[in-house]
């Protein structure tokens, strides 16, 4: 790395090396440490490139050491010096520049600092809302500038990937029609338009589409994309995709390109081999095995069904369930009985109870596959011996079953396992798994809303194989759609589209959306598909989260520069605030109540 704009003036901390031991340099940057050992005065000195060790010698140059005695932390400084070696014993081996160091000659202040909030680089005691407060010092520790310094490369490749491919980068608008089909709008007041109201996008989904009638036929965005939704450690209001669309496409064209893509990202920025074609899973055998449509492969603890096993049981819990048509689902923990203790086991019905169980049955298999404590004296040999065999359990192992409707057996299982694995340390470290998830259903039921809804977005076609049925018995549909999951994160998802706007009337009219209606909210996509709409599919990938597994963060918000908190407030700028009478007057705005004080917490 050189700095290419200032090349005569300045040095980057780790752009010399030992060849240059005696040369004199000029380095401009950050104090990160300091330290004063009497007679010598030693400075980290950081810039974007890295860290140089700086020495003052009160016997070599003592005006320079006298100046260099006013300096604190964080002052930014113009070092001037000569490099040498440094001497035998004090090298430093974790820094790239630990065998050399620059014996200053002269320095210069070019700004003082604050006392700091928090030390920079010392993270744990350090609350995040005060980290986020003062973003612009969190963001010189090294974890979080790698983390953006790689955010930079990622994008780079990409772009560099998709224009070699074809694809034109178009802008999409931030102000637009608000279609509440998916989470809740941020919406944005018309100062010449009272009343009404832009809604910034949930994502490009409509204009990519539009942009497949115009004729572009490729078309990608790296594009900020806005929903107010309650937010998680893989949640921000205002996130970004990489978005993509295409026109005479058929899903497994996407599927192609979108593993390329990801496998010359793994293979230049973490030296990872991807294999190739990516595994696939059907979506009813992710939720029978894994109790999520965006199953973490990389451990075991696959989700059994023993309703057959059940089917008479003594136990009326089990017997009962599946008389009613629910169904009985077990795990295996391998070696439970020495991870966990009786406590930790009763404590793990409150875990199995946020998600919203009922209770937590298990059975700890002994010597010869016999079952101890628990539930294990309502079961019959006959029983036991299937469960032992259908989940392949071990001496040392605990079942745990659900009986339950399979939606809420498959949801408890599945989370209890990502809980079991995480507690436990079950995923191995290092490993990468990579799938694809197909065969959505195209609708499902909402109980909230009392009507269809769709899985995707209505723009999702159906399954060609499924058309026939899709008056009849609308929710057997399968959609042409695909999720990528990385390590149990949904980190892209996409679909053929609906290009014909008579199947497309039919789907709104499944979903319950009126023609009226239908025309209010997507009018301008329904009138672009009637005139000539090619075939088209697309995908669109999580920027943020992609990156947060990459990086091996546990939050998106460490790889966003200026993220906001759980309660979407950015503690940095201090929004959202109030604003004033004469900006709400002109917006034809007038506040229920006036406005409280906002969230300054996290
Ligand atoms: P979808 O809604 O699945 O699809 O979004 C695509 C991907 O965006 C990421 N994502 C988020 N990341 C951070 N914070 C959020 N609040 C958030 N919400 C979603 C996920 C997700 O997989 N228009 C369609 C795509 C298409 O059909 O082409 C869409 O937006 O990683």
């Amino acid at each position: 790395m050189s700095d290419t704009l200032n090349n005569s003036l300045r040095t980057l901390c780790e752009d010399v090396d030992e060849s240059d031991i005696g040369i004199e340099f000029t380095f401009k940057g950050w104090v990160m440490h300091y330290r004063d050992h009497g007679g010598l005065i030693f400075i980290d000195l950081r810039d974007y490139s890295g860290i140089l060790q700086i020495v003052f010698d009160e016997n070599i140059d003592n005006k320079s050491f006298r100046n260099a005695k006013k300096i604190k932390n964080e002052y930014v400084v113009s070092i001037t010096g000569t490099v040498r070696k440094r001497p035998g014993g004090t090298e430093n081996a974790g820094l790239k520049t630990g065998g050399i160091e620059l014996l200053a000659k002269s320095v210069e202040v070019l700004n003082t600092c604050e006392v700091l909030p928090f030390q920079i680089d010392e993270e744990s005691e350090v609350n995040e809302f005060t980290r986020l407060k003062y973003r612009y010092l969190d963001l010189r520790s090294k974890r979080l500038k790698d983390n953006l310094i790689f955010r930079s490369k990622f994008t780079h490749l990409i772009r560099e990937f998709l224009n070699n491919k074809g694809f034109f980068d178009i802008e999409t608008p931030f102000l637009t029609k608000s279609t509440p089909e998916g989470s809740r709008d941020f919406l944005v007041p018309s100062r010449l338009n009272h009343g009404h109201f832009f809604a910034l996008p949930q994502s490009p989904q409509l204009f990519k589409q539009i942009l497949m009638v115009s004729g572009f036929e490729r078309y990608y965005q790296i594009v900020r994309c806005f929903r107010d939704e309650d937010l998680r450690a893989d949640r921000q209001p205002e996130f970004t995709q990489l978005d993509m669309e295409m026109s005479f496409v058929k899903t497994g064209d996407v599927i192609s390109v979108a593993e390329e893509l990801f496998a010359l990202i793994f293979n230049k920025l973490l030296g990872i081999e991807l294999e190739r074609p990516f595994k696939v899973l059907d979506y009813g055998e992710a939720m029978d095995k894994y109790g999520s449509d965006k199953p973490d492969t990389r451990f075991g603890l696959i989700i059994n069904n023993l309703t057959d096993v059940f089917a008479d049981s003594q136990l009326n819990l089990f017997k009962d369930n599946i008389q009613k048509g629910g169904v009985v689902k077990a795990i295996c923990l391998p070696d439970g009985s020495n991870l966990l203790s009786r406590k930790d086991i009763d404590e793990l019905l409150n875990v199995v109870k946020d998600f919203g169980a009922k209770g937590l049955a298990w059975t700890k298999v002994g010597e010869n596959g016999l079952f101890e404590g628990g539930i294990s004296k309502f079961i019959s040999d006959d029983e036991r011996n299937k469960a032992v065999a259908r989940l392949e359990a071990k001496n040392g192992d605990i079942i745990f079953y659900q009986s339950d409707s399979k939606k809420t057996a498959e949801n408890v299982l599945g989370r209890l396992r990502l809980h079991l694995a995480k507690k436990y340390g079950l995923v191995p470290e290092g490993r990468s798994d990579l799938l694809w998830v197909v065969n959505f259903p195209l609708f499902e039921y909402s109980e909230e809303e009392k009507r269809v809804v769709s899985v995707h977005h209505p723009f999702t076609s159906p399954a060609e194989k499924d058309l026939d049925r899709l008056e009849k018995d609308p929710l057997s549909v399968k959609s042409d759609s695909y999720d990528l999951v990385l390590n149990g994160e949904e980190i892209g998802g996409g679909s053929i589209r609906i290009h014909n706007p008579e199947l497309q009337g039919k789907i709104f009219e499944i979903l319950s959306i009126s023609p009226e209606d239908a025309k209010l909210k997507f009018g301008f996509l329904l009138d672009a598909l009637s005139f000539g709409a090619p075939p088209h599919g697309g995908i669109a990938f999580g920027v943020d989260r992609i990156l947060m597994i990459l990086r091996n963060e546990s939050s998106i918000r460490d790889v966003i520069a200026f993220p906001k908190t759980q309660k979407a407030y950015c503690p940095l700028s201090d929004a959202p605030s109030a604003v004033k009478d004469v900006q709400l007057k002109e917006l034809g705005i007038r506040l229920l109540e006036a406005a409280g004080k906002n969230i300054k917490s996290e």
